[in-house]
């Protein structure tokens, strides 16, 4: 095996963030988020740490440095570490009333035009994903842009960073909204935790200093 193994921290696995089910009510009520923490994100948790849970990796160095791992192991590596990470993402970028972020708005505007600019290029993307996957604001360099990636990739694989991620996988809204995967979407907006994006913005820039 490539990888390390840290000797001192040999029993580090990687750990489910904490979510309250019934915060997103009515937007996203507490039975699709219940299945979804537990059965969906606990799952890739789950099968990372079985993959991989002895490495002190943080998830985004397997994604950037996923040559370091055996080659036949790295699809899995990859689809499990993407699955941990794009559900924080998600999780994590969504708050019961949407945040505004001033900063954020003003950095948006500039490239956007206006924020309704931007909410209608997310949604117009995240509208012609097909299949699985997730619509992402991401920092390509030092401009945002708005990707749809397929299944379980993220941005990091790919040089971009990570900024919001829409889950776009039917677990994520199918037993709530059934086939309107558009209602869902556009839902998303009134639940936006825009300062936690903001904060992923600061932190990013800070890395690349
Ligand atoms: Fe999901």
């Amino acid at each position: 095996m490539l990888v390390s193994v840290n000797n001192e921290r040999i029993d580090f696995m990687y750990k489910k963030i904490k979510l309250p089910y019934d915060s997103l009510k009515p937007i996203i009520i507490d039975e699709v988020l219940n299945t979804h923490y537990n059965n969906h994100y606990g799952k890739y948790v789950d099968n990372l740490n079985n993959l991989v849970g002895n490495i002190s990796y943080t998830i985004k160095d397997i994604l950037i440095h996923i040559e370091d791992f055996e080659q036949e192991k790295r699809s899995l590596v990859l689809f499990n570490a993407g699955g941990v990470l794009n559900h924080e993402l998600y999780f994590q970028n969504m708050t019961p009333k949407v945040k505004y972020n001033e900063n954020l708005n003003k950095l948006l505007i500039k490239q956007y035009g206006s924020l309704e600019n931007f909410i209608k290029n997310f949604k117009e993307s995240a509208n012609s994903l097909q299949g699985s996957g997730y619509t992402f604001l991401v920092l390509n360099k030092d401009k945002f842009d708005i990707i749809n990636l397929p299944n379980q990739e993220n941005p990091y694989s790919y040089g971009m960073k990570p900024l919001l991620a829409l889950d776009l996988w039917e677990h994520a809204y199918y037993l709530q909204y059934k086939s309107d995967r558009k209602q869902y979407i556009d839902n998303f907006f009134n639940i936006i935790n825009y300062d936690e994006v903001y904060k992923r913005y600061e932190k990013e820039n800070q890395q690349k200093k």
